[in-house]
């Protein structure tokens, strides 16, 4: 189904399956109008299902990442590429090892920088030098963080180094052997990177969501927030399941 906020379209599919195909879908349109298009990608758990169905979506000939360029939100730090773990291989695993993107249009920040202020300065300004994103997706961090802009007293600005907080920390547990493994700190795109993105695709599915989503959407816009800023973004679109969408349900549009 389909409802709104505001302007703001909002899908809840009726199930995992429509709701991976309905997000793999919007990233698809947008790589079809504009087949060189920067797109920003997001990772951990929500979108791999939507990475599944653009990887059939470019073998079955309807799509073609060939001129497009990808920057991802962010990176943990340290870590090494072939960690397990690392977002740069996740990518790798869930998407651009199956598809036709070029290996030099494919930007991460660089868990093995040896200077992380100087990596994220060079991240940032390559975004930038692209033209900027054109299309990023999203996730949400039960905390409210986007990217890894975890909730403070101001939005962070640029790409940058941050701290991960507990919650962040005990949520992404579940991808390493143990909580002590779980990197400290980030290297993350900034909100205002992310705000500059000229369209952005929200996607957020389970019932350990509702909350945070109901904050973020109809709350004070906030940085113990930091997803509340999409309120300001004029180009959002919203893909939730059922379960994440349980306490917004009754207002929407
Ligand atoms: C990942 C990212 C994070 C995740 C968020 C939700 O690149 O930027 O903000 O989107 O932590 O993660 P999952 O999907 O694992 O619930």
């Amino acid at each position: 189904m389909v409802y709104h906020i505001g302007n703001t379209v909002v899908n809840i599919p009726e199930s995992i399956d429509e709701f991976n195909k309905t997000s793999a879908r919007y990233m698809m349109e947008q790589v079809n109008k504009k087949p060189d298009s920067v797109m920003g990608f997001a990772t951990g758990g929500t979108p791999v299902g939507a990475y599944r169905e653009l990887i059939e979506l470019y073998k079955s000939g309807r799509i073609s990442f060939e001129m497009v360029k990808s920057f991802n939100l962010d990176e943990y730090y340290p870590i090494k590429k072939d960690n397990s773990q690392s977002y740069f291989r996740y990518m790798n695993e869930n998407l651009f090892n199956h598809i036709d993107i070029k290996p030099e249009n494919v930007h991460l920040p660089c868990g093995e920088a040896v200077d992380p202020n100087t990596e994220c300065d060079a991240y940032e300004k390559k975004i930038i030098a692209a033209g900027g994103i054109d299309f990023q997706l999203l996730g949400i961090g039960t905390n409210g963080h986007i990217g890894f802009n975890e909730p403070d007293d101001k939005f962070p600005c640029k790409t940058h180094l941050v701290g991960l907080n507990q919650s962040t920390i005990d949520d992404n547990a579940r991808f390493f052997d143990s909580r002590d493994e779980v990197p400290r700190k980030a290297l993350t795109m900034g909100i205002k990177t992310i705000m500059s993105a000229k369209k952005i695709l929200f996607i957020a599915s389970g019932a350990n969501k509702a909350a945070i989503i109901k904050e973020a959407f109809f709350g004070d816009i906030t940085p113990h927030v930091p997803a509340s800023v999409l309120q300001l973004h004029t180009s959002v679109i919203i893909v939730l399941d059922e379960a994440a969408a349980a306490d917004i349900k009754d207002k929407l549009e």
